[in-house]
């Protein structure tokens, strides 16, 4: 690892390099170029400076596809690993893709907790418990930053929730704020040192995150945090209050609050110059911690090659595949399969990560159907729809596509003005083009697309193209759909998320190719960013969904087994809005009942980013929670199916029965305030505290074999303010080498201070062969006994220590006296 502190730049040196430039050249300096970089600056050997999200992923400095990105699993599902060094190779993962790109700091990790199950963008967060948050957190941001690019830890602090996002003030206490969403970031800030931060859109207590003194305290002051403050996109909306906040960069440009404004505001003497040269200082170590100030040497000289990033991709979905329920049925053995029927949209066409600015473009997504194709060449392994996911286009593969221009695998894409003009003229590698906006796209009236499509089955399916405008579809010449397109629901990031639709039944015979040809003419957009998307491909909803899910129950009562993926689209998990319901989409429900009916052997695996109600749970005879597995989930699916890899996950968030009985649901403000009064009780505290019990609680899951409980000496005494370190030994008591995450969970029993029921204090993940004991190295740290009152407080007195394998499955306890 790299010694990130030997390489820090002499803060003079810098200092004169401030010297040296122009007010307006400082103040240039403190908003974007574009989107995505800052400005270079010739005078002090600044080249540009390029952020790109994200959490998951780095999609670089386009939106529209044209540039593939490595898709890893979601952040829940590496939360669901437990395992802070499996983090850490996400984080080397995503510094490598990063220097790939030419990115040099990347906006993630999200930090904010799960407060509410309904929060939209979950997903891409990690956990309702800070500590777990922290320990994973911190080991990504290390694993991006000894790749020598900066990582941004996001978004400080308490966007936990996408409803009214901009203006929403969160209203929390003192300790609450300490103690939960503060404390998610503080180990990564003091320990790791990021080299950026980003500020939060919401408000905290009346003052919104880019204006707000928590920006100077405790982040700078007591935890001395001395890189860039970058603003959510469009998060700075004022001149003075955010110049004067430690806010350093606002985002994106080149328009903005600042500007000339701010140029302005210093002249006149209501923003001191020297705030300006302090945030330029910090841009300036930013520079030259990723290489982009002459003259001096990057914080990390040689990166170090990554490993290979799909193979991590699936590692991490199966560490992080949280298996709840098992009969017996799993792991499959191969020889006893002869045929597998795999159900369900999202078994064809996987969610492999969230919707908004996490979402990258991988070069390939394998989806279940085919990861067990491919696992399993021997059995035949069918897929049946059963119920729709999602309503939309289901986009042709670029392999089934021929581009009729260059003869590559592909669409030709043309970009019309209004008067005919060819703005833009060029092959694209399939038919998903989601994002198109762009400067460059500005004055596009039609967007046209052709291409060759192979059918690979025979038989009648619908053609369709989503997007809004005026569409024509023509296949072979034949004009199939002409009709007026109207979009009413949200843009991101250039694209339209739940864009209209249309399609029209063909008759299709597989190996023989048809020519396709759509026309988009554009209705007027709202700037040149603006949503423009075209999606040409299949439509699944037959219209019959009682026959999908007679059909789907049908063909899993022809097969030896069943597997049904269910899951949520992108209308529910994705950013700038929360989930109204908990309950799968559509007619799911529905059909893992009828599967199930069919057939004992139907194992259920849940392709959802966040939790989800399952009330047919005790009725299937497995169930696997995947999240949004990355562009290797099928694989990832079928080594866990078959037993080649354990199903490592335990739950980093609780999954209810029932949104009633969710103690914390609502995200939904009140006259633009959203009071946070539970507390310091969120998740599996506020459950614990409530005595419902949840379908499954935090920290569970289940392995392939057995474990005997922890066993462990705790100390009898401990003096404030010293971690405790605990040695477990972890017995395997079952057939096959398995994997076990042992919690440590405190509580005190009798005390003056309000405290939940018990709080995760610690964690480690051992692996163990069949009859082998395993032994685990577990600290809690001094902070675990305190609590925050104006200070870190250590009240004196006897804890309790709890291990075990979940928040509700504490086997053993012991006493500590902390002096
Ligand atoms: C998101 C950030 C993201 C930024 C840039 C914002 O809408 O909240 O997480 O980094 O956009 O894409």
């Amino acid at each position: 690892m790299t010694d990130r502190t030997a390489t820090e730049p002499a803060t003079a040196a810098l200092r004169s390099l401030v010297g040296k430039l122009t007010l307006e050249q400082k103040v240039r300096l403190l908003t974007g170029a574009d989107n995505w970089a800052l400005h270079a600056e010739p005078a002090v050997g600044l080249r540009r400076i390029v952020l790109s999200d994200g959490p998951g992923g780095v999609r670089g400095e386009s939106w529209d596809g044209r540039f593939t990105a490595l898709n890893l699993p979601s952040a829940t599902a590496l939360a669901a690993t437990w395992d802070p060094r499996i983090a850490y190779r996400y984080g080397a993962v995503i510094a490598c893709e990063a220097r790939r790109m030419g990115v040099d700091v990347v906006l993630g990790p999200t930090i904010n907790l799960h407060r509410s199950p309904l929060g939209g963008r979950h997903f891409e967060a990690y956990s309702e418990d800070p500590l777990l948050t922290s320990r994973l957190a911190a080991a990504f941001v290390r694993g991006v930053q000894d790749g020598g690019v900066g990582a941004t830890p996001k978004h400080y602090v308490a966007n936990d929730a996408e409803t009214d996002r901009f203006t929403v003030d969160n209203r929390i206490g003192a300790r609450a704020l300490r103690e939960l969403y503060l404390a998610a970031f503080e180990d990564t800030v003091t320990g790791e040192r990021p080299w950026m931060m980003m500020s939060a859109y919401n408000s905290v207590n009346g003052t919104t995150m880019s204006e707000h003194p928590l920006l100077a305290e405790p982040l700078c002051g007591e935890w001395g945090f001395d890189g860039v403050v970058v603003s959510d996109w469009w998060a700075v909306r004022s001149t003075e209050p955010a110049a004067l906040a430690r806010q350093d960069l606002v985002m994106p440009g080149p328009e903005g609050p600042w500007g000339g404004k701010l140029t302005a505001a210093v002249r006149d003497g209501r923003v001191p110059e020297e705030a300006v040269d302090e945030k330029v200082l910090r841009i300036l170590r930013l520079a030259v911690r990723v290489g982009a100030l002459e003259g001096f040497a990057p914080a990390v000289a040689a990166p170090p090659a990554g490993e290979d990033g799909p193979a991590l991709a699936r590692e991490v979905a199966a560490a992080g595949t949280v298996l709840v329920r098992n009969s017996g049925e799993l792991p499959w053995s191969a020889d006893g399969l002869r045929s597998v029927a795999v159900i369900g949209h999202l078994g064809f066409l996987p969610r492999t990560q969230g919707g908004g600015s996490a979402t990258v473009e991988p070069a390939r997504a394998v989806s279940p159907l085919e990861g067990l194709r491919a696992a399993l060449p021997a059995t035949r392994v069918d897929w049946h729809l059963g119920a729709l996911a999602q309503r939309g286009i289901a986009p042709f593969a670029g392999s089934d596509l021929t581009d009729p221009v260059s003869g590559r695998p592909g669409v030709r894409l043309v970009c019309r003005g209004a008067d005919g003009t060819v703005i833009l003229d060029e092959h694209r590698r399939d038919a998903n083009l989601a994002r198109l906006g762009s400067a460059r796209l500005a004055h596009t009236a039609t967007v046209e697309v052709t291409a060759r499509y192979l059918p690979a089955r025979s038989g009648p399916v619908r053609i369709g193209v989503a997007g809004a405008g005026t569409l024509r579809l023509l296949v072979d010449g034949t004009e199939l759909l002409r009709e007026e397109l109207v979009h009413t629901g949200e843009e991101f990031g250039g694209g339209l998320v739940s864009p209209p639709h249309a399609s029209a039944p063909v008759e299709l015979d597989a190996g023989r190719p048809v020519d396709i040809a759509v026309r988009l003419d554009l209705p007027p957009r709202r700037g040149p960013d603006s949503g423009v998307t075209l999606v040409a491909g299949l439509d699944l909803d037959t219209g019959a969904p009682d026959a999908e899910i007679a059909a789907a129950a049908a063909a899993a009562r022809d097969a030896d087994a069943a597997l049904v993926v269910v899951g949520t689209g992108p209308e529910v998990e994705s950013e700038g809005f929360d989930r109204t319901t908990l309950a799968l989409p559509g007619r799911q429900d529905d059909l893992v009942r009828a599967v199930a009916a069919a057939n004992p052997r139907t194992v259920v695996a849940v392709n959802a980013g966040a939790p989800v109600l399952l009330p047919w749970r005790d009725d299937v005879a497995a169930v696997l929670l995947t999240w949004f597995g990355g562009q290797e989930f099928g694989h990832a699916l079928a080594d866990v199916l078959l037993g080649t890899v354990e199903p490592g996950g335990r739950l980093p968030t609780t999954w209810p029965v029932d949104e009633a009985d969710v103690p914390v649901l609502s995200t939904t403000p009140a006259a633009g305030r959203l009071p946070y009064d539970e507390g310091i009780r969120i998740g599996y505290r506020a459950w614990l505290e409530s005595g419902t019990e949840p379908a499954y609680p935090f920290g569970h899951g289940l392995g392939y074999t057995t474990w005997a409980p922890p066993a462990a000496g705790i100390p009898g005494e401990l003096a404030a303010g010293d971690d405790l370190l605990l040695t477990v030994a972890l017995r395997n008591t079952g057939e096959r080498r398995g994997k076990q995450v042992v919690q440590a969970y405190l509580s005190r029993p009798a005390g003056a201070v309000d405290r939940p029921v018990r709080w995760l204090a610690g964690h480690a993940t051992v692996t163990a062969g069949p009859g082998q004991t395993a032994t685990a190295d577990l600290r809690i740290p001094a902070r675990a006994f305190q609590h925050w009152d104006g200070a870190w407080r250590t009240e004196p007195g006897d804890f309790q220590v709890h291990l075990g394998f979940s928040s509700a499955d504490l086997a053993v306890t012991g006493t500590v006296r902390i002096h």
